[in-house]
């Protein structure tokens, strides 16, 4: 965690008082949850009742798809299509899924090309047919495994013709490119707390103003009714805060950890022969770097690295232990072999020229090894 965000955590850990009761205690936690909401959404060119706050990513995702889809359907039972990138994180893609099995929706996966970058005229051709059918459009602005940004004024701009809402899954997106809620033109967007150096469990669902949204979650009636439960005034403190030096401190991580990344890229493409560089080679998050190293499992070279010192995620999930590709990687027409040796490197406000220098001094040796140990077979 960033270490202002670790101190206002610690600060604030010792508070008593549920911010929606109403004696002494009660009316201070509360007027630190607003403080933080009003500096979050400052940070993010959003008002302060847009925020809502959650559990976060996967919860504000949950919310966005489910509740923007049963509020639109309500109003018009003919909007059941459901439109995202197929690229999507799971927290967008498996709700869209749940929904297409359990709530009458039709789930619609717009392509995307060979960098991972969504296909604008796919979308544009499923609006001029079933704009009327369309409850919603969710677009990641950056992808998460090969760090592609995603053209989202245009995606905007579409569905404006159309009147169809758009959410952003902007996990990855603040605090490494610029972010502004209001000029976005977005209806909807995703944040979370622990990638941009604040709490895990803390997160944001920015909701334009007057957007309908079903809530997935009751109870209390907290946060505008749409997401019930008790705020915990000391994590959101802390979320606000490492997201306002996040997006304060943005240009200058961008540029140093964007050069350290650019090395990196230079660096595995030259020493480790068959290495591919995965997702635009500009257009993507400063701090990410994905190849894929045909011929062997990402996990293989995953756990090398790992006994190595150095520490980075295939990108997809390994299920019941059996690997599989990742869905962005086929997405993106890599051949489904090839795409097992996925390998996603990640950078941080902590690294340092000396640990690009560690990975480049051992990968070349470990693809090697995990190359000698093959594929495993999957029947
Ligand atoms: C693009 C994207 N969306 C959503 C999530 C889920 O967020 P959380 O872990 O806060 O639930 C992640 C997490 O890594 C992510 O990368």
């Amino acid at each position: 965690m960033a270490p202002e965000a670790t101190r206002v955590l610690v600060e604030q850990l010792a508070r008593t008082g549920n911010p929606s009761s109403l004696h002494t205690s009660g009316r201070a936690a509360r007027r630190v949850v607003e403080e933080s909401r009003e500096q979050l959404a400052a940070a993010l060119g959003a008002r302060p009742s847009e925020v809502l706050f959650t559990g976060g990513g996967t919860e504000a995702d949950n919310l966005a798809v489910k509740g923007l889809f049963w509020a639109r359907r309500t109003r018009d039972l003919r909007r059941r299509r459901i439109l995202v990138s197929a690229v999507e994180h799971h927290a967008v893609l498996d709700p869209a899924f749940w929904m297409a099995e359990h709530a009458s929706a039709e789930l619609v996966l717009l392509p995307v090309d060979s960098d991972g970058v969504l296909r604008v005229d796919a979308l544009a051709e499923e609006l001029a047919e079933h704009a009327d059918e369309t409850a919603l459009i969710s677009v990641m602005w950056a992808n998460n495994e090969v760090g592609a940004l995603q053209p989202l004024s245009d995606v905007v701009a579409l569905a404006r013709q159309y009147g169809v809402p758009v959410h952003a899954d902007a996990v990855q997106a603040v605090g490494q490119v610029p972010v502004d809620f209001g000029a976005s033109g977005l209806d909807a967007l995703t944040l979370t707390g622990h990638k941009v150096g604040g709490p895990g469990g803390a997160g944001a669902l920015l909701a334009r103003r007057g957007l309908e949204l079903t809530p997935v979650q009751h109870g209390g009636g907290q946060e505008r009714g749409v997401r019930s439960g008790t705020l915990d005034a000391a994590l959101l403190a802390s979320f606000a805060t490492a997201v306002s030096s996040a997006v304060d401190g943005r240009a200058a991580f961008a540029s140093r950890v964007g050069a350290l990344r650019d090395e990196l890229v230079d660096g595995v493409l030259a020493s480790v022969p068959g290495a591919v560089l995965r997702g635009p080679r500009s257009g993507r998050l400063p701090a990410n770097a994905h190849f894929t190293f045909g011929g062997c499992e990402g996990d293989s070279l995953l756990y090398l690295l790992d006994s190595a010192g150095v520490e980075a995620s295939t990108g997809s999930a390994c299920q019941a232990g059996v690997p599989r590709p990742s869905h962005v990687l086929l997405a993106m027409g890599v051949d489904e072999l090839e795409a097992r040796g996925a390998l996603r490197f990640s950078l941080g406000h902590t690294s340092v020229p000396s640990d690009v220098a560690a990975l480049l001094a051992v990968l070349p040796g470990v693809v090697e090894r995990a190359r000698a140990a093959g594929l495993a077979v999957v029947s």
